[in-house]
């Protein structure tokens, strides 16, 4: 016999969205994310919260907006939604022009004024899944091997506690890892077997370098001291509105070193980079400042 669908889930596809429903919702992911959701992500913020409405067995969104703003007391919940409703593709090597640059012309300048200072702060901001940050550590710890006496840090944050916790892990299956080339994937990375087969682990030497913490670019103050040498905040400021864009840059620059570099996403442009930004090369700004 076939099982018959819960009661529920006929309940469920009779959920409407409605208009004032969506546009209560936007505002209040707007307010505490940056996330700016124009009208035609009606259906995403549908389908993403939908699952949230079957976890606590809600029939409208009017009554999940209701849960968010008044039953929440530990903002539980809010983690939920707001993992629910970012959007966190990510590879290792994406842009890769990127990783060159860095190895090119970034890092020969570190080593140059290396007299002064052997101390290099990464920052991978909006890490999503790690890949970022993991290949970070590569081309870092391929330009300052651990023989050399130096002291680096990558910190990786993101909003999202549930793509944290598996950045965290180092886990990827060998699908994930394709970009990686060869050569790195062997000396970085374990190769799953037995019932790991199929999966790659990040190895100890990538680990040590990095630190994922949750932190959403909405909070004021960061929590962080000391200034950066890199930044990369790739494929996050799209998601934000001109003001939420022009703000966080402003902060990122804050952060940054006299002679740090900031690093933005392909379709992600700083018309007005502020006073200490200039572009460098593709979605590469330097703060000009002087040390
Ligand atoms: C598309 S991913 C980019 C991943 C990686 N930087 C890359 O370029 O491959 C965007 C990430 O930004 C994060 N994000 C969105 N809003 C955020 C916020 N207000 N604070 C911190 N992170 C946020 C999302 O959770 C998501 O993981």
């Amino acid at each position: 016999m076939l099982a018959s669908p819960s009661s529920h889930s006929i309940q469920l596809a009779a959920i409407k969205l409605t208009d004032a429903e969506f546009r209560q919702l936007r505002e209040f992911i707007y307010a505490h994310t940056g996330i700016a959701l124009s009208e035609h992500k009606r259906a995403l913020v549908y389908s993403r919260l939908a699952k949230r409405l079957r976890h606590h067995k809600l029939d409208c969104f009017e009554d999940y907006y209701r849960l968010l703003t008044q039953n929440d007391p530990e903002g539980d919940e809010l983690v939920e939604m707001i993992n629910c409703i970012t959007t966190n593709k990510t590879d290792f090597f994406r842009e890769p022009h990127h990783f060159r640059f860095l190895a090119e012309h970034v890092f020969p300048q570190f080593r140059a004024r290396a007299g002064a200072s052997r101390r290099l702060r990464f920052w991978s901001a909006g890490t999503a899944s790690g890949e970022e940050a993991y290949t970070l550590a590569m081309v870092v710890r391929e330009a300052f091997p651990l023989s050399e006496t130096w002291d680096i840090r990558i910190l990786a944050t993101d909003i999202d506690t549930r793509v944290l916790a598996y950045a965290e892990s180092g886990e990827y299956t060998i699908e994930q890892a394709s970009r990686i080339p060869d050569g790195l994937l062997r000396r970085y990375f374990y190769q799953g077997e037995g019932e790991n087969a199929g999966r790659v682990q990040a190895k100890q030497v990538l680990k040590d370098l990095i630190r994922f913490r949750r932190l959403n670019f909405m909070d004021d103050p960061w929590p962080m001291r000391g200034l950066f040498d890199v930044i990369f905040c790739r494929n996050v400021i799209i998601y934000f509105d001109r003001p939420t864009q022009r703000r966080l840059v402003e902060r990122f620059a804050q952060l940054l070193r006299p002679g740090g570099y900031l690093f933005l996403g392909h379709s992600e442009s700083l018309i007005e980079a502020g006073h200490k930004l200039r572009h460098m090369s593709q979605s590469v700004y330097q703060n000009q400042e002087r040390a």
